[in-house]
């Protein structure tokens, strides 16, 4: 019987990580994370308390009390916090820029380490996010880096935000982004970087399904190379 794998997506904001590894997910029947919901899950948390990101003890308590569950339904994934259901105040640009800014800290990524890490005991999985190549799964056996231009990524997560009807503009989504972006390349845990063995792969000029199929094809190989 063919070992089930760990695919690891990695890759600055809005390169298409979410797209394509839903997507690549599906058609490998594989579960898919974006593990940027755990820590937008408990940026919601942090708000919703009223706490001060900056504050490290305060942060350290609630990461260790909040629960946080992922829950598959026919239309994706739902987020809980606190069995509160709270995906659709996930994705607002606030929620974005309070998550990197925790994000940084090492006391809240130790705990989220552990969960990401045991969603994927068995295999089966696509996780993206920015350190799961690195960091959560070293050994993935196969991982990619996903990027494309600022202004066209910037573009994506405009429409993406416009369409859910919240008021946005481009040039500071795209401001945003980048600001973001750095943020999550100069921390000192766990950096955004290509891990050495990752496949690149720039969406720039390509359609999603291009991106997919590469990326399927990448997968397919390697299911091929291991079962031989
Ligand atoms: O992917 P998403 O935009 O939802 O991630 C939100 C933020 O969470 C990122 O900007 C980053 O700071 C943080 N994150 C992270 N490591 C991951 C996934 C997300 O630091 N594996």
């Amino acid at each position: 019987m063919a070992r089930e794998l760990i695919v690891a997506i990695d890759g600055p904001s809005a390169s298409g990580k979410s797209s394509a590894g839903t997507l690549v997910a599906r058609r490998l029947g594989y579960l898919y994370v974006e593990s940027g919901a755990f820590y937008r899950a408990l940026g919601w948390k942090v708000r919703a308390c009223g706490v001060d990101p900056a504050d490290d003890a305060a942060l350290q308590k609630l990461s260790e009390t909040t629960v946080i569950d992922v829950v598959r339904t026919s239309n994706g994934a739902k987020i809980l916090v606190d069995q509160r259901d709270v995906t659709d105040d996930l994705r607002t640009p606030e929620m974005s820029r309070i998550a990197a800014q925790i994000a940084s800290n090492p006391l809240v990524r130790e705990p989220m380490l552990k969960i990401q890490r045991a969603m994927a005991n068995t295999g089966g999985v696509v996780m993206e996010g920015r350190d799961i190549g690195t960091v959560v799964f070293p050994q993935a056996d196969v991982k990619f880096y996903l990027d494309a231009d600022p202004g066209v990524r910037g573009k994506r997560r405009y429409q993406e935000l416009a369409a859910k009807g919240l008021p946005v503009d481009l040039q500071t989504t795209i401001e945003e982004i980048m600001a973001r972006d750095r943020k999550d390349m100069n921390r000192t845990v766990a950096p955004l970087r290509k891990a050495d063995d990752a496949i690149a792969i720039d969406s720039t000029g390509l359609t999603l399904d291009e991106v997919v199929d590469r990326m399927v094809v990448a997968v397919e190989r390697r299911r091929t190379a291991i079962t031989r």
